[in-house]
């Protein structure tokens, strides 16, 4: 059996208005509807978890102004998953709610507090993706003239993670005693300061808040670049990631672990989960037909910017300053932001692709072609993981009700009935399900 997750790429967004299937909802996007529905359909399918993307400022990386971010709402707006997972948590009972949070920006008293708050409201089913934000944009909103230089962002991010563990741990198990007798909430000799004293942050501590059912809410991490994978091999309970087809997605998990066993853990204590679009219809024909025009649509000039500016805002380049019928130039070392991502693009380019190409046929969000029926597609994703050894897939569709009916309605029962995902959920935690098998 493998896991399923749900990755939310726009975050807690404008979803699908434009499309055919967007609803008069979509006009109602920062309302918890949508969401509310989608959790409930994803209890139903008995996936693990759901996802929120977060991003931190407005880009301006394409053509050097906000333009095109705004026109057609790419990275922005963005409004804070956390909120939304308290109002998911109570609509919900067993689905895992994962806010993403940047450890470069979050003070980490905040964010444990904010965890431990969630764990609470969601009955132990919250965690973070943590993620270390990769532009000079959000670094300025918040006091700082640029970004911190790739590695130490993930040195920061160590210290930060060690930080918020030992809040969590702040309050030892049976602290909260409640006892009437004696008109006692809590032991105070078992609640104790952490005297912080690190490279990057100080802290007193104890937290002020009680942690969660879980007390260690699930650890979740998507960078790919040698410092990301080390940061998840130390933390992780989860990683999200989009190498491209099986024979790197067996190199990524193998690589996890190893990295995992180096770290003291056992190779089963991280589930690496792919990312995947499928493509579905009632009959292969028609999934064919329906990839066939999502593909045709990728080549308007409109999709080639939003493509472009997509570029930029991963790499921190201004991709607008290339031309677009000769191949990427060498951009070795000049990136900042997103490692993996930029070797992606390297990659794409490597048979000579021109720009255009590249922009028009690049998938930042696949690992495999899953395009079929139900069925079809889950025959394709269970030979995969088989193939793997990895540990299930995170869907990234399109948002609408149609779109998450045909996952939880139509490819996770076609699933279940291959016996390749679970039936029920066996545990009331978020990490023990995840953990199960
Ligand atoms: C599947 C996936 C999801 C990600 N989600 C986010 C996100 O929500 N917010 C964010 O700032 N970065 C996100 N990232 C970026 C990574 O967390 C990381 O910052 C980025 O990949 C750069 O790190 P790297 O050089 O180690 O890859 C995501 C990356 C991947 C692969």
């Amino acid at each position: 059996m493998f896991h399923m997750g749900w990755f939310v790429g726009s975050g807690f967004s404008v979803q699908s208005w434009r499309g055919t299937w967007g609803g008069s909802g979509a006009r109602e996007w920062m309302k918890p509807d949508l969401y509310v529905d989608m959790a409930r359909s994803l209890e139903r399918a008995c996936f693990d978890y759901m996802i929120f993307e977060d991003g931190l400022m407005i880009p301006d990386a394409y053509q050097g102004n906000m333009q095109a971010y705004l026109k057609y709402n790419m990275e922005s707006p963005r409004h804070d998953p956390t909120a939304l997972i308290g109002i998911l948590g109570q609509a919900t009972s067993r689905i895992g709610l994962i806010p993403t949070l940047s450890t470069s920006f979050y003070p980490p008293f905040m964010a444990a507090r904010m965890l431990a708050t969630l764990d609470h409201l969601t009955d132990g089913r919250v965690g973070g993706n943590l993620v270390t934000s990769s532009s000079h944009r959000a670094a300025q909103n918040f006091g700082y003239e640029k970004h911190f230089e790739h590695d130490l962002r993930y040195r920061m991010a160590d210290e930060w993670i060690d930080l918020v563990g030992r809040l969590w741990e702040s309050w030892e198990p049976g602290a909260v005693v409640f006892d009437e007798e004696t008109g006692t909430f809590a032991d105070h000799t078992k609640v104790h300061t952490v005297d912080f004293e690190g490279e990057f942050f100080r802290c007193r501590g104890p937290l002020n808040a009680v942690p969660g059912p879980q007390g260690r809410p699930v650890i979740c991490q998507a960078g790919g670049s040698p410092a990301g994978r080390e940061f998840a091999a130390r933390n992780a309970d989860t990683v999200i990631c989009v190498p491209l087809g099986v024979e790197a997605m067996k190199a990524y998990r193998d690589d996890m672990s190893a990295r995992l066993i180096a770290n003291g853990r056992k190779p089963s204590d991280c589930k690496v989960l792919y990312l995947v679009r499928p493509v579905l219809g009632a009959t292969d024909d028609e999934a064919r037909e329906k990839r066939r025009r999502i593909q045709a649509a990728q080549r308007t000039d409109d999709a080639i910017a939003t493509q472009l500016a997509v570029m930029s805002y991963f790499s921190g380049l201004d991709f607008s300053q290339f031309d677009l019928d000769k191949p990427l130039p060498d951009l070795t070392g000049q990136v900042n932001g997103h490692q993996s991502s930029m070797s992606r693009y390297a990659k794409d380019s490597e048979d000579g692709k021109t720009l255009r190409e590249l922009a028009a046929t690049h998938e930042t969000t696949v690992s495999l072609e899953l395009v079929g029926t139900p069925d079809t597609v889950a025959a394709l994703m269970g030979e995969a993981m088989e193939e793997v050894g990895g540990d299930g897939f995170l869907i990234s569709n399109e948002l609408d009700r149609r779109g998450i009916a045909e996952i939880a309605d139509g490819l996770a029962p076609a699933l279940k009935r291959r016996g390749l995902i679970r039936e029920s959920y066996t545990h009331e935690y978020f990490r023990d399900n995840l953990l199960e098998f």
